[in-house]
């Protein structure tokens, strides 16, 4: 094959240049042109906007909205329920999926696992092996798929480009898969990887990792930033062609952003991140972006001795045990996605230096600093010349501000030296002027803590159930309006 000549593109403004330069000669930015392969001039220079458009054809498939048919979208569970919620109740035909996560988080365990599992109950095929997806007027670019994908089997392939086929036998030995009819294929370069699924027409496909992959085409190194994007267009493009569905390994930075561009969080269909805390067994699979399902549903796993197992009743997971309720402990009754956790949080407040540091582990930090300055201005709680450190146990990482009046409590409760009463749950939003906000969905987090045998509440007052309910017997509700309201709640509850 003859080699596509490569030209520069700016990622700020999209001008294009012959050869790399530092400085952008369009918008002059720095550092910011990729390599990418030159498009074909297409015969007469159709796709140039410059082209005369009365020499286009109109493809035929326009149609009101109206009369074109909303079709479900048929979901094939991967055998691992966790997995399925995330992904909103299983794979589907076509779909691309990008999976990123730490290092050793279990990336690769949990795709094996879920491949193995879809391969047992594929056997004679089903809603997966159906042939390629309907888009209309939309010519199949990724290679021969549209033709030969009648014949499509119902097959799971495996691309590994960071472990040899041996490696992948000893895990699956490992995991008690062994008997797999996953086909696994050891391979880094896209060509020879397209050329397979054309071969193989499988109906999952795992490319561990997207960092690993490289074209021909383009002289930079594996993993670079226009390496990442050309093999994840080109594979999202099979995908799209061949109704072949694609799960994308894609490593994480330090930062915790997925390693390559942004551009591929918007090329795929789903964006699932793995997160935990690689000394506890607990692993959390989050969909931050979904075009098949909700996001912020969350998948829990336990890493085993057996690869990983769904937690199906998480709620109670992320408490550590204290015989005796603690200084600087508050249970907060999270909501991720549709089901409520209860997530114990720590604070520790102690004498600082000239510059008192704040620091939190799972939580934000600059929503902590303002939390002190709430306390503060508001309750008479300073803490000012104070290190404080806040963290949720567990290694989960909680972003709703429901989880501010439980981090004010903790903080308190350790500033005094007193613990809170044993059983004691609290949620709620904090905002500047004071004011306790309610949470969504404040009745389900109470039915969980009164579930699980809490026996003390403190939450915002629209929270509060109107009417008695059995599902909250034996919990006492404290409803509170403000956050001075609720310290001195606690003053009294010392009593
Ligand atoms: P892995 O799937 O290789 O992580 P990633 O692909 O995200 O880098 O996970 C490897 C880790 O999981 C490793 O530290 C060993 C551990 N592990 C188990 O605890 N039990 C198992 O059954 C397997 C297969 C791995
Ligand atoms: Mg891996």
């Amino acid at each position: 094959m003859a080699k596509d000549k490569s030209i520069y593109i700016c990622n700020e403004c999209g001008a294009s240049s012959a050869r790399w330069l530092g400085k952008c000669p369009g918008c002059g930015a720095w550092n910011t042109l990729v390599e990418t392969i030159a498009e074909p001039a297409a015969a007469g220079g159709k796709n140039r906007l410059g082209a005369s458009f009365a020499a286009l054809v109109p493809p035929a498939g326009v149609r009101p909205l109206a009369e074109i048919e909303a079709v479900d979208v048929a979901r094939t569970p991967t055998g691992q329920g966790e997995l399925d919620r995330v992904l909103g109740g299983g794979i589907v035909q076509g779909q691309v999926v990008l999976i990123g996560g730490d290092p050793g988080i279990g990336k690769s365990t949990l795709l094996l696992q879920a491949l193995d599992a879809l391969q047992r109950t594929q056997r004679g095929g089903d809603t997966l092996a159906a042939g390629p997806l309907p888009r209309q007027g939309a010519a199949p670019s990724g290679g021969s798929a549209a033709g030969e994908a009648a014949q499509r089997g119902s097959s799971m392939l495996y691309v590994t480009g960071e472990e040899s086929g041996a490696q992948v036998a000893l895990r699956a030995k490992r995991l008690g898969i062994t008997g797999s009819q996953v086909a696994v294929l050891a391979e880094i370069q896209l060509e020879k990887i397209l050329a397979t699924l054309g071969q193989q027409q499988p109906a999952v496909a795992v490319i561990d990792s997207i960092q690993t992959v490289y074209s021909d085409q383009l002289t930079s190194a594996p993993g670079s930033v226009a390496q990442v994007r050309e093999c994840a267009a080109h594979l999202t493009r099979w995908a799209k062609a061949s109704g072949c569905a694609v799960v994308l390994v894609g490593h994480v930075t330090k930062d915790g952003q997925l390693a390559g561009p942004r551009v591929l969080e918007h090329m795929v269909d789903t964006v699932l991140y793995f997160e935990g805390d690689t000394h506890s067994s607990f692993r959390l699979i989050r969909a931050i972006k979904n075009r098949f399902g909700a996001v912020n549903e969350i998948g829990v796993f336990a890493m085993t001795e057996r690869g990983l197992k769904g937690v199906s009743n998480p709620s109670a997971i992320f408490l550590s045990q204290h015989a005796q309720p603690v200084p600087g402990s508050c249970v907060l009754v999270t909501l991720e996605g549709t089901r409520p956790m209860l997530v114990e949080i720590q604070a520790l407040v102690d004498t600082g230096g000239p510059s008192p540091r704040r620091l939190s582990v799972g939580l934000e930090r600059d929503r902590l600093a303002m939390l002190l300055a709430v306390l503060h201005q508001h309750a008479g709680v300073a803490t000012g010349d104070q290190d404080v450190f806040v963290n949720a146990v567990g290694g989960v990482r909680i972003s709703e501000p429901a989880a501010d009046l439980a981090v004010l409590l903790a903080i308190t409760s350790s500033l005094r030296g007193k613990a809170l009463p044993k059983g004691f749950i609290a949620f709620g939003e904090v905002g500047l002027a004071g004011e306790v906000r309610p949470a969504p969905r404040g009745q389900e987090r109470l039915k969980e803590a009164a579930k699980l045998g809490f026996s003390v509440a403190v939450v915002p007052k629209a929270n509060a159930p109107k009417k008695s309910d059995k599902a909250f017997e034996g919990l006492t509700i404290h409803a509170v309006e403000r956050v001075d309201e609720a310290m001195a709640l606690l003053r009294g509850l010392d009593a």
